[in-house]
């Protein structure tokens, strides 16, 4: 049996509420995922509720948010709380995402504080980790990999961790057309599940995202540490969006 993955759309700040209503016809017309195949959406904050309704519920199906903030209410303009996302019917949070840590200035403690918000909300969270360029260049891939992800678990409790799913996403390969080899990719992958199941995770799930697309991720996918993918650019489009969830 082939093994579980997890098709994960990040819009990013894309898609309005009518345009997922729209998307997700013309996606579930006929979809029928493959077995142990679940396909996570994350659209804007806005259009949560709107993509909620209607994708409606599936055993393979979560609707997320793409960041949450850790208060739980108050005055943070702009932020969105766990029970805010919770109760527009999110069910995933993504945490840690490249583009809030490095084009909005947050830090491995806040990362933190979100994974245990996140948690303690009851939201599943995709914490996502990665290199930029010049560390890479540096060699220093795995060990900031392995930083961000200690600085974002850190003192979580085993029940807790074992919640937590992971996306190793090189902040080179976002958005870019460049994306790492399946070999580069697995590398990774492994130093980051051996450091999970050091922590106590009794069955890591790691993603891999930047520039996945119909043409790479069966590639991708066929190196077995990738237990699936974040995608961003090629998860806005219905038609090429769900070539990619039933045929890698
Ligand atoms: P991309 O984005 O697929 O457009 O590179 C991935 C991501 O940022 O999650």
């Amino acid at each position: 049996m082939s093994r579980p993955l997890i098709f994960a759309a990040n819009w990013k700040m894309n898609v309005a509420p009518a345009e997922a209503r729209a998307f997700a016809t013309r996606f579930l017309d006929g979809f029928r995922p493959g077995p142990g195949r679940s396909c996570w959406f994350f659209p804007s904050a806005v259009s949560v509720e709107a993509a909620a309704a209607a994708f409606g519920t599936h055993s393979w199906l979560a609707i997320g948010v793409q960041d949450v903030h850790w208060e739980p209410k108050g005055a943070f303009t702009g932020a969105t709380s766990v029970a805010l996302a919770a109760a527009a019917g999110a069910t995933v949070a993504l945490v840690g995402h490249s583009e809030r840590r490095h084009v909005f200035g947050e830090t491995e403690a806040d990362t933190a504080r979100k994974v245990g918000a996140a948690l303690a909300g009851g939201l599943v969270p995709l914490l996502c980790v990665g290199e930029t360029l010049a560390e890479r260049e540096a060699g220093q891939t795995e060990a900031v990999v392995l930083r961000q992800l200690g600085a974002a678990l850190a003192g979580l409790g085993p029940a807790a961790l074992a919640r937590v799913i992971v996306a190793y996403e090189p902040v080179w390969a976002i958005g870019t057309g460049k994306n790492a080899t399946p070999a580069d990719a697995a590398r990774v992958h492994r130093a980051v599940r051996g450091a999970l199941v050091a922590a106590g995770h009794p069955e890591p799930r790691v993603l891999y995202g930047g520039s996945v697309n119909q043409g790479n991720a069966a590639a991708l996918l066929a190196e077995p540490e990738l237990d699936g993918v974040l995608v961003g650019g090629a998860s806005l489009d219905p038609a090429g969006w769900r070539s990619i969830v039933e045929g890698a």
